[in-house]
């Protein structure tokens, strides 16, 4: 259980840093091209059901209450992600082609690129938290029969 917990969390942080790509593909891109979109699919679909089943796997696998903690603590920054869009907007920001960054919208937005980042070092050390744990020992029988997780 431990193992898929950490290959789910593996695609997690690799979707992360493909967000970043696309962000800046985006970016850097004629805006006829919209190429934005995939930055936005990745986050509406993509990361919210890797990280979902991140959480439950983490239930399961009993990654211990720090780390489930850590975990839920992404799911909040990823909403987050939605609401600095949502907060802004009801300040007057609007997106291209007609935009608008009045007042303090534009240091609101610019917590979406700090959070995400944060977010993505987040499931770096959850990684390597659990991953130092060692395999799940079952029952006693199983601990018996297995090493000793060390660290
Ligand atoms: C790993 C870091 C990042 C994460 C996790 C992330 C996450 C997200 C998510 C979840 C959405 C969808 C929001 C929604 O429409 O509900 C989104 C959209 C967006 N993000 Fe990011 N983001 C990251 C980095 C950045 C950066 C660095 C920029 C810099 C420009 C950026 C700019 C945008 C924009 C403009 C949208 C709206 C795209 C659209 O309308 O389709 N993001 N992001």
């Amino acid at each position: 259980m431990r193992k898929a917990f950490l290959v789910i969390n593996a695609l997690l942080t690799l979707s992360l840093i493909a967000q970043l790509y696309l962000a800046a593909l985006g970016f850097f891109s004629p805006p006829e091209d919209e190429l934005f979109r995939f930055h936005g699919m990745n986050g509406r679909f993509v990361l919210p059901v890797l990280l979902l089943l991140w959480i439950v796997f983490g239930l399961f696998a009993r990654i211990g209450r720090s780390n489930i903690v850590l975990t839920f603590a992404c799911l909040v920054l990823l909403a987050l992600q939605t609401a600095y869009f949502i907060i802004a907007g009801a300040m007057g920001a609007t997106p291209p082609p007609n935009e608008s960054t009045p007042g303090a919208t534009p240091y609101i937005l610019a917590l979406h690129g700090l959070g995400g980042t944060i977010l993505l070092l987040l499931t770096v050390v959850v990684f390597g938290r659990v991953r130092r744990l060692g395999p799940l020992v079952r029952s006693r029988a199983d601990a018996a029969s297995q090493p000793t997780a060390t660290g």
